[in-house]
Parts: C-alpha cells; sequence; structure tokens
C-alpha cells in the first residue's frame, strides 16, 4: 500500500470508475498504517478485502483473479510471483523482476504455469514514439547503429536511502537486492537503450557479449549509487551507460543510438530529435503522459486477447538483469568517491541534503563521448576487467564479498 504500490492503487481506483478494471484483494503485512489510504481508495465502499499475508490473499481471492500485481521490494518479487503462477494467475510485476539472473530464470520458467505471460513494469517500451522510432531504425532509414550511450543524473537526497530497509542494499540475508540507480531507480532508461539496439524484431532487446564497468558510492550505503558501464552487443555495437545519484539539482535523462545517417536523441518527458548527417534536424516534443495507467491499460489488453504481447516479458528482461550483475562483476568492488570530491548540497525549498560530486558532469560526458574512464581520472581505482555471459558464475560470490566489505 505504501511507496509505489500507492501509484498502482490510485490508478486502480481510477481505471474501475471508467469499468476497465475491478480490485477485489490488496495486502501489505503494514495495512494498519494505511488507514487514511485505505479511506482514500475507498475500499471498504469497493468491497475490497485487506490482508496483511498475500499467500491468505491468493488462497481467499485466487478464483476469481485474472491477475496480480507485484509492487513490492525487489526481494520479494520472485516468492510473490512463484505463488500466483502456481494458481495459473500471471502478475504485472514491477521492475526490476529481480537483479538475480539465476532466479530470472526460476521465474522464466513459473511463468509457463500462468494462464498468460506476465508484464515487467519497465514504463516507457509502450510510448507510441519510441515504437514508431524503433520500427524506423529497423527499417533501416538511419543506417546501421554504431554506438549508444545513457546519461541520467537523478539526484537523490540522503533521505532517499533510509526511505525503507532495503534501499541501496545488495544483500538482504541470503537475497540478492542490488538496488541502485543502474538497477532498480532509472532501470528503465538501461532497458530503453538495450531495446533500441535490439534486432530484428520490434519487441527485442540486444544481447550482451561483453561488459566493463566501474561502480562507485558517495553516500553512506551498501551498494553503488554511480555506474560507468561499457557494453558491447552480440551485434557488435558499444553502449555507455554514466548514472548517478551523487549529484544535486535538476534531473536529466537522455537516450542516444548514434547511426550511420543519423543521430537520434530521445529524452523521456522531453523530445525527440534526429539529427541527420546531411544537416537537417526533426524533433519532436514527447507530450507527458501517464505511464502507469497507460501500462495497466496495455497490459489489460494483452490479457483481454486483444493484443498479442506485454510490452515487457519477463524473458524480455534477461539482457537488462545480466547487464547489471555483469556490471557488478567487472567492477568487482564498490569504489568510495574521494572525499575531497564531495560536498553537501541543502534544498532550502525541499528542506534536503544531497551530495554532489566535484566533476560529475565533465566526467560523464568524457566517458560517454571517449570512452575514459574516471579510475584514469584519479576516482581512486584502477581500471575494471572486461567480462563476459560466462562470468555471471562468479555474480553470486562477488556480491557476497562487495556486501561482507
Ligand atoms: N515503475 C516505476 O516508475 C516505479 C517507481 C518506484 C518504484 N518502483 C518499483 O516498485 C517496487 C516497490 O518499490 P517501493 O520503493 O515502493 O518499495 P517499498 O519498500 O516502499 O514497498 C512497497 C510496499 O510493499 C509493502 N510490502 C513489503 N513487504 C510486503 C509483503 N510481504 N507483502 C505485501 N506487501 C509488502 C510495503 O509495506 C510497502 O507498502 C520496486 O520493484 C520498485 O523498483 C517502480
Amino acid at each position: 500500500m505504501g511507496g509505489f504500490a500507492s501509484s498502482h492503487h490510485q490508478v486502480v481506483a481510477k481505471l474501475e470508475e471508467r469499468g476497465h478494471a475491478r480490485l477485489i484483494g490488496t495486502c501489505d503485512p503494514r495495512a494498519d498504517q494505511f488507514v487514511g489510504e485505505q479511506q482514500t481508495w475507498k475500499l471498504a465502499a469497493r468491497d475490497v478485502q485487506v490482508f496483511t499475508d498475500y499467500r491468505a490473499m491468493l488462497e481467499a481471492c485466487h478464483r476469481d483473479l485474472d491477475l496480480v500485481v507485484i509492487p513490492t521490494p525487489i526481494q520479494l518479487h520472485a516468492e510473490m510471483h512463484a505463488a500466483a503462477t502456481a494458481l495459473g494467475l500471471p502478475t504485472y510485476v514491477e521492475k526490476p523482476p529481480t537483479l538475480d539472473p539465476a532466479e530470472l530464470e526460476k521465474m522464466i520458467a513459473a511463468d509457463a504455469r500462468a494462464r498468460k505471460a506476465s508484464h515487467v513494469g519497465f514504463n516507457f517500451i509502450i510510448e507510441k514514439k519510441r515504437l514508431a522510432l524503433k520500427e524506423r531504425l529497423l527499417a533501416g532509414e538511419f543506417g546501421a547503429i554504431r554506438g549508444a550511450a545513457l546519461a541520467a543524473l537523478w539526484p537523490r537526497p540522503a533521505s532517499y536511502f533510509a526511505r525503507n530497509n532495503w534501499a541501496g542494499r545488495l544483500m538482504m540475508g541470503e537475497r540478492v537486492v542490488l538496488d541502485s540507480c543502474f538497477g532498480n531507480a532509472m532501470a528503465h532508461f538501461v532497458h530503453n537503450l538495450l531495446f533500441w539496439t535490439g534486432g530484428p524484431a520490434l519487441y527485442s532487446w540486444a544481447q550482451i557479449a561483453a561488459v566493463r564497468a566501474e561502480l562507485y558510492r558517495a553516500h553512506a550505503i551498501e551498494g553503488a549509487d554511480t555506474f560507468f558501464v561499457e557494453a558491447d552487443t552480440t551485434a557488435g555495437v558499444t553502449m555507455r551507460f554514466a548514472l548517478s545519484h551523487a549529484c544535486a539539482g535538476a534531473s536529466t535523462h537522455g537516450e542516444t543510438v548514434v547511426c550511420d545517417k543519423a543521430t537520434l536523441r530521445y529524452a523521456v518527458g522531453g523530445s525527440v530529435e534526429i539529427c541527420w548527417r546531411d544537416g537537417r534536424v526533426e524533433k519532436e516534443a514527447l507530450a507527458p503522459f501517464d505511464a502507469l495507467q497507460e501500462n495497466h491499460l496495455d497490459y489489460y489488453r494483452y490479457l483481454r486477447g486483444e493484443s498479442p504481447r506485454p510490452a515487457t516479458t519477463l524473458a524480455d528482461s534477461r539482457p537488462f538483469v545480466a547487464l547489471n550483475a555483469l556490471a557488478h562483476v567487472s567492477s568487482g568492488t564498490i569504489t568510495p568517491i574521494p572525499a575531497g570530491q564531495i560536498s553537501g548540497v541543502r534544498d532550502e525549498q525541499e528542506q534536503k541534503n544531497y551530495l554532489q560530486v566535484a566533476n560529475m558532469k565533465t566526467t560523464l560526458d568524457s566517458f560517454l563521448a571517449q570512452g575514459a574512464w574516471p579510475s584514469a581520472g584519479g576516482w581512486g581505482r584502477g581500471p575494471a576487467d572486461v567480462v563476459t555471459p560466462a562470468d555471471l558464475g562468479r555474480f553470486h560470490s562477488v556480491v557476497r564479498a562487495m556486501a561482507a566489505k
């Protein structure tokens, strides 16, 4: 009921008013802490049963259910998905489905028991302009893809890392969490870049051939808040990703795809720009849209048999989960950014404290443009190893060692 689950509640309530869905049960072990929300969502008047254990909810409700929404902490997704699919029920599972590649394989196998495929809630694959542009890419209009880049700086205050007991964690007990800007908050954009470079079908994501990454932290967390990642796809395209929460000011994000005849720049919530080598520029604004509501509606259409597939299935999430895992394996360690480079910034309007790294923007720009690694610029570590999917076998031991430090 809290966190992003409250957004799902609001959307489902709206869709219920419009006759698209009906909520019959909801569950939160802390349900008594959401009395106000339950009143706002009119759960009693809507005849919604409230549970504190999801197994009891499934037992009581499963005969009347068409789908189960799983907007819970990452490390709970797999067991909840397993319980729903054991009853034949498909799920709308929030992104990331899991950040453990072995667990993802179990989820993919479990999903085959459901009446329909589950949908993973990466927000932006359904965007009509994105799909139309990918069609043009696949048709060869822009020539071959030569490279792709993601730049994403989303400041997060210190309080963000205290929002729940799994924020910034690598593991909880024996379970892999890997909460980070790359694996969680900005996972959408990483998945989007893999979508641009995937082919030949429209709904396809690039396969990862090799990865090199440097992971850093400025905040006092177990995991990383700053990622520099380079990955080669099996089609020979080099992608670079630079993402951080260790910054202040306005959030920025942009996906770039460099092709022989044009460079495509796509900024969710901003604009899409096609800069042709001959000087022509096509630019269009991307109107804001209710990503969660549209993802629900898109998934309902699939469940009703009106569309052939969910926007992202569990199997479609493989490249993203592998890339995040290999980034950890390649980096091998999470390096504290030298204290002298970090300063505190107080946002008086928000009444929140941020950390910012002095040369973050220039480091990000030279990594994305020239492939210059922060390690070569004095960020307190040596270069990382290049790893391939064959190194995924080392993933658990690397994460355990990182968490033990
Ligand atoms: N698609 C998006 O734009 C978007 C945005 C934010 C978060 N998310 C995703 O949503 C998921 C939840 O993230 P969050 O930050 O809201 O987490 P959170 O820790 O705030 O948890 C959400 C809710 O789940 C409840 N919960 C915990 N254990 C539970 C259990 N055993 N049974 C039922 N409910 C339980 C919590 O009490 C809380 O109310 C994550 O996968 C996250 O990545 C997606």
